[in-house]
């Protein structure tokens, strides 16, 4: 019986899911990421707060478990996140720095997380998050003590600490052609002409039924994969207002298909991977008042019409 994983590669891509550390207690969850899936990222365990929870002190506990279960079942690892404005620990945001001493900090952080992990990770997810809806870049800590820069700098930091992983730019909302991924579109290209390290740009797909399905993706992944970067799906899951009804899985279920067909319809797209797979341990509950139902399988780790709707069009 073949599995969302053997499917992608069957292409040379990856199908992956996220995943969390409180989450290995779970056998019966742990079974299906371990089988199902070819590649995995960790949804917390390298953020910032978790790596360096106070200043030059690293922890990497929990991103080496997530780590070693990938390992053990021969799946890739798409490490997340070096630099983004959430989830910093407490010294970083309630601290006043110069920039040259937030420079500094910046260079260390990237290096050290970066080398831990040299050679053992598929990809970097080096900047999250960065522009605004309209484009602009994102007032962060970063970007108002570093300016613009600081992004090229990360780039050439990560590159220097493991040279093998694929470096990526990241972001939601830039599924569909627009001011937000036409800003990713224009930084990339000059990233590219000054020849900094760059060699991917993640779309999370973070998507919602009733804001519409993205028609422009399978052309928006397209131009980004013609400048010779490779592309991604980063975090796909499809929310819905719960109580789900079989009307709105159907829906969803096709939109899963059609953001799969799309990156199989474009060569440099190297995979999808879903935020978590499992309606049990999904974030979008916690965060959209109202939403959830979002992933493939449901609360009860049984495949929904979105996981056949993958399979078929795998
Ligand atoms: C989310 C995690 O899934 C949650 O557990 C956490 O509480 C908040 O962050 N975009 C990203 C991810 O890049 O890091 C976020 O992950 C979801 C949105």
């Amino acid at each position: 019986d073949t599995t969302l994983g053997r499917l992608a590669a069957d292409t040379h891509r990856y199908f992956g899911s996220a995943t969390d550390n409180p989450e290995f207690s779970d056998a019966a969850y742990l079974g299906i990421l371990g089988s199902e899936f070819n590649s995995t990222t960790a949804g917390n365990a390298l953020k910032w707060y978790a790596t360096e929870p106070q200043q030059g002190v690293f922890d990497f506990t929990q991103g080496d478990q997530v780590l070693d279960f990938a390992r053990r079942h021969h799946m890739s690892f798409r490490a997340h996140t070096l630099v983004w404005h959430n989830q910093l620990p407490d010294w970083l945001n309630n601290g006043t720095f110069t920039a040259d001493q937030l420079r500094a900090i910046l260079k260390k952080h990237i290096t050290t997380v970066a080398r831990h992990y040299k050679g053992k990770v598929y990809s970097w997810d080096v900047v999250n998050e960065a522009f605004n809806e309209d484009g602009t870049y994102r007032d962060t800590i970063f970007y108002r003590t570093l300016g613009p820069g600081y992004i090229a700098d990360a780039l050439r930091w990560a590159r220097e600490a493991d040279p093998h992983a694929k470096l990526y730019l990241n972001d939601y909302n830039i599924e569909a052609i627009g001011p937000k991924s036409d800003a990713y579109y224009a930084l990339v290209k000059s990233l590219r002409a000054q020849h900094v390290p760059i060699d991917g740009v993640g779309f999370q797909g973070h998507l919602a039924l009733q804001y519409g399905y993205p028609d422009t993706l399978e052309q928006n992944l397209r131009r980004f994969a013609d400048l010779g970067l490779d592309v991604a799906i980063t975090e796909l899951d499809i929310r819905m207002y719960v109580p789900a009804d079989a009307t709105k899985l159907a829906t969803q279920a096709d939109w899963y298909a059609r953001v799969t067909k799309a990156c199989l319809a474009v060569r440099r797209c190297v995979g999808i991977t879903v935020w978590d797979y499992t309606d049990k341990y999904s974030w979008i509950p916690a965060v959209f008042q109202g939403e959830g139902a979002a992933l493939p399988y449901d609360e009860n780790l049984q495949p929904k019409p979105a996981y056949t709707a993958i399979r078929d069009a795998l």
